[in-house]
């Protein structure tokens, strides 16, 4: 639902407290303002304790000036006609009890009234005395169409020279989704002071601005993926499935009917090459890869985290077409399941579930894990991801082909190496674990006077891996039998 429609009926259904959660105050004022005058015959005041309430449009029966909360709240009560009241920055009174039970008779008072109060905040945070009774709008960042006019005025204004095809200005348009008014009219300007024209170079610099605002925001975290799907070897399975999806986010697949991918969960042992998958996955279908830090939404304080899960993933929506990357994902959920949980991780975790059932957007999520002990069942259900994958460790012909693909980065020539008899002695290596013997191979032989490493330098360099399956065999059979009827094999098997 349009955001306008959203707080238009609930203004009108007389919810007597809103919360409006965004960073964007200007574009929130212009949004309530125009929602008030939809609703002709509405008072209209913004309020915060420097300034008092202001009133837009006519005369201000209330008083201007500092103003502590609770007069504030007071005023509005003994306020007589209809009228919206934006209180900005409130969140911070919510310490005071006092303002917490004035909230709650407001919420009584007031729903005879034709007067509604909307808190306006950057942050997810209400007292939980009131949040059952207090309705959360979120304003979505600007979407296409509002940073396309952003572009214009700042062109028109500026009398700047444009050099764009139309194509070009889609491009431009679409890298600077994922930020904010502000942002977007900043950046803008930054290119153009810049380069003087308004051309193709300023999709770069758009690029770059944008990595380092999402940067700042630290939940999400742009992943430049240099990594190609070639780079991995074996997991047949997947790759093709990856493959079978390369246009499924084209708009002729939409025409042609087909449904979004909603995402992918990679179960494994550890070196196996999931979260290379991840990475080349971002290369093989053009699409950014955006990684979700789970223990920076679990790390900020205490009633946060369910709010920086749901900017995330605004922020994922707005960007999308995208890939959502969400490694170690048992890190960030296992604790739904365990005891002395306070309940956050639970919420975080219904968000994000609720999140990947309903969400219509482009965004493909590809969740990893190395351990399912502590997964919550609910994540396996179906409709959540299309698919569930197990990485084994690699087979024979497998290893020989992770051997080709590092071989093959570090020395041009690699039919001078004996790949077979390599794949031969790492049964039970992982891909992580082939690489280390090969690096291994190479410092051996460097030190020994700098001379090229052989085939024999890499068996040496075998002998000096302890593979992670001979240390946890017992917990890599039972993650084999766990995954045999519930998982799809993402290795191909070969007779
Ligand atoms: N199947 C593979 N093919 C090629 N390299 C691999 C493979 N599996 C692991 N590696 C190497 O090991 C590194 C670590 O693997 P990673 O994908 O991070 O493992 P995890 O499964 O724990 O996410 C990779 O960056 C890559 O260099
Ligand atoms: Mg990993």
């Amino acid at each position: 639902m349009d955001i306008r429609e959203e707080l238009d009926i609930l203004i009108r259904s007389r919810q007597p407290v809103i919360s409006l959660v965004t960073g964007e105050e200007e574009r929130a004022h212009d949004l309530v303002k125009e929602v008030a005058q939809r609703l002709n015959g509405r008072d209209l005041f913004f309020w915060n304790t420097v300034m008092g309430f202001r009133r837009e449009g006519g005369s201000n029966p209330l008083e201007e000036g500092r103003m502590d909360p609770l007069t504030a709240l007071q005023r509005i009560e003994g306020y007589r006609g209809d009228a919206i009241f934006v209180l900005e920055d409130f969140h911070p009174f919510f310490e005071q009890p006092v303002i917490v039970r004035m909230l709650r008779n407001l919420l009584h008072s007031l729903r005879s009234s034709r007067k509604t109060v909307i808190l306006l905040s950057p942050f997810f945070k209400l007292p939980p005395e009131i949040r059952d009774d207090v309705p959360q709008v979120f304003l979505p960042l600007p979407d296409y169409e509002a940073l396309r006019e952003i572009l214009h005025e700042i062109c028109d204004s500026r009398d700047v020279k444009v050099d764009l095809s139309k194509d070009a200005e889609e491009k431009l348009v679409k890298s600077a989704l994922g930020l904010t008014e502000n942002q977007a009219r900043g950046v803008f300007v930054k290119s153009i002071l810049k380069h003087k024209v308004l051309d193709q170079s300023a999709i770069q610099l758009v690029l770059s601005e944008k990595q380092k605002v999402i940067r700042k925001e630290e939940v999400l975290e742009f992943f430049p993926a240099r990594e190609k799907i070639s780079d991995i070897g074996g997991l047949d399975n997947l790759k093709d499935w990856l493959k079978k999806r390369d246009k499924a986010f084209s708009s002729r697949a939409k025409e042609y009917g087909l449904p979004n991918p909603k995402g992918i969960l990679i179960i494994g042992i550890q070196g196996t090459g999931k979260s290379l998958t991840a990475k080349a996955t971002s290369a093989l279908w053009r699409l950014p890869l955006l990684r979700l830090d789970m223990g920076k939404v679990f790390g900020s304080l205490v009633g946060e985290s369910e709010e920086r899960m749901r900017k995330a993933l605004l922020l994922a929506e707005t960007i999308s077409p995208c890939i959502l990357w969400i490694d170690e994902i048992e890190k960030a959920f296992s604790s739904v399941t365990g005891a002395g949980d306070s309940g956050t991780s639970a919420r975080v975790f219904g968000t994000f579930l609720t999140w990947m059932q309903e969400k219509e957007k482009p965004v493909f999520v590809i969740a990893t894990g190395n351990d399912i002990t502590n997964l919550p069942p609910e994540l396996m259900r179906k409709g959540r991801f299309d698919e569930i994958f197990f990485v084994d460790l690699p087979h024979y012909e497998e290893r020989m082909e992770i051997f080709r693909v590092h071989l093959s980065k570090v020395r041009p020539v690699i039919r001078n190496y004996d790949v077979a008899l390599l794949a031969g002695e790492t049964e039970g290596f992982s891909g992580a674990e082939i690489e280390q013997a090969i690096i291994n191979a190479m410092y051996n032989a460097f030190d020994d006077g700098e001379r090229d490493f052989t085939t024999e330098d890499i068996l040496q360099g075998i002998r000096e891996v302890v593979p992670i399956s001979k240390l946890m065999s017992e917990r890599i059979e039972r993650l084999r039998e766990w995954a045999a009827d519930r998982t799809r094999k993402a290795n191909k098997e070969v007779h």
